[in-house]
């Protein structure tokens, strides 16, 4: 009994170690893999708007063009920039030792990062970049304080501004307005427009992170489907494996 009191607590360890230190708030998304254009359009963005600095080596541009549904030629004319084939891997040419001092970090690899922060923490970081005269880039952010990467979406969001103190950001209270759908409350206001509306640039990072998560995992869908079939399968075994059993016991008593 002992035994198995440990062997919870060790299960639960990692969850205890989450919940400790003050998190901001993170905003909710339903990533669908199913949906095909959600995934095109984010692919769209992530290799016009990070692909210069961050790679996604463990994802192929030919591989996501078969997932997506795109074909090939597609891929390569309008996806892929510079002298890159479509079965490559999706890598980029800026040097890491170089991107670390320009950036203080150099930018990481993004095929996994869905997995290691999570869809939520995605979606929420890369739209709650606000101004802060005080960094490199002139911007800051919520859920990853003094980081070294530049808002490179606001040219489409607009600029952010943030009325509270670091320790109001943690616990700001966000609600969705239930007539337009929009948030509201929270600290950050738009200062400066961007070319896309708010609605229109939650839903560009919508596609975005969908197609992260996608990269993170592409056999989403596959395993889902076939952990179905396995489940049925098992189902109809086991009428056949009790028959076989009772057939087996009958003389034994
Ligand atoms: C100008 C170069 C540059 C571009 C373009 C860029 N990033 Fe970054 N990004 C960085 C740097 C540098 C870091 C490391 C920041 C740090 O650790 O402080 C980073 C960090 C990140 C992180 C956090 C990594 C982690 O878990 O620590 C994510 C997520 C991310 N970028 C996503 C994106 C996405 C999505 C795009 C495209 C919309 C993008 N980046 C475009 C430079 C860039």
């Amino acid at each position: 009994m002992k035994k198995f009191f440990i062997a919870i607590m060790m299960v639960l360890m990692p969850v205890a170690a989450n919940a400790a230190g003050a998190k901001a708030p993170l905003d909710h998304i339903e990533i669908d893999h199913a949906n095909k254009e959600s995934l095109q359009r984010g692919m769209q963005t992530f290799v016009n708007y990070c692909l210069g600095c961050h790679s996604a080596e463990y994802q192929r541009f030919e591989r996501a063009a078969v997932d997506l549904g795109m074909p090939n030629e597609l891929v390569q004319e309008n996806l892929i920039f510079g002298d890159q084939k479509v079965g490559e891997q999706m890598t980029n040419a800026m040097p890491k030792a170089e991107a670390a001092v320009w950036f203080g970090t150099a930018p990481p690899d993004l095929t996994l990062e869905s997995r290691l922060r999570g869809e939520d923490w995605l979606y929420t970081y890369l739209r709650s970049f606000y101004e802060d005269k005080s960094r490199p880039w002139g911007v800051n952010n919520v859920v990853f304080p003094d980081v070294g990467m530049p808002n490179v979406l606001e040219g489409l969001q607009g600029v952010q501004k943030n009325h509270c103190t670091q320790e109001e950001l943690i616990h700001q209270k966000k609600e969705i307005d239930p007539l337009t759908g929009l948030q509201i409350g929270g600290c950050l206001t738009l200062a400066e427009k961007g070319t896309q509306s708010a609605e229109e640039f939650d839903k560009t990072v919508y596609d975005l992170v969908n197609f992260m998560s996608y990269m993170g995992n592409p056999v989403l869908l596959e395993s889902r489907s076939l952990g179905t079939k396995v489940l049925i399968f098992l189902a109809i075994f086991f009428v056949f494996a009790f028959a076989l059993k009772k057939e087996y016991w009958k003389d034994v008593h």
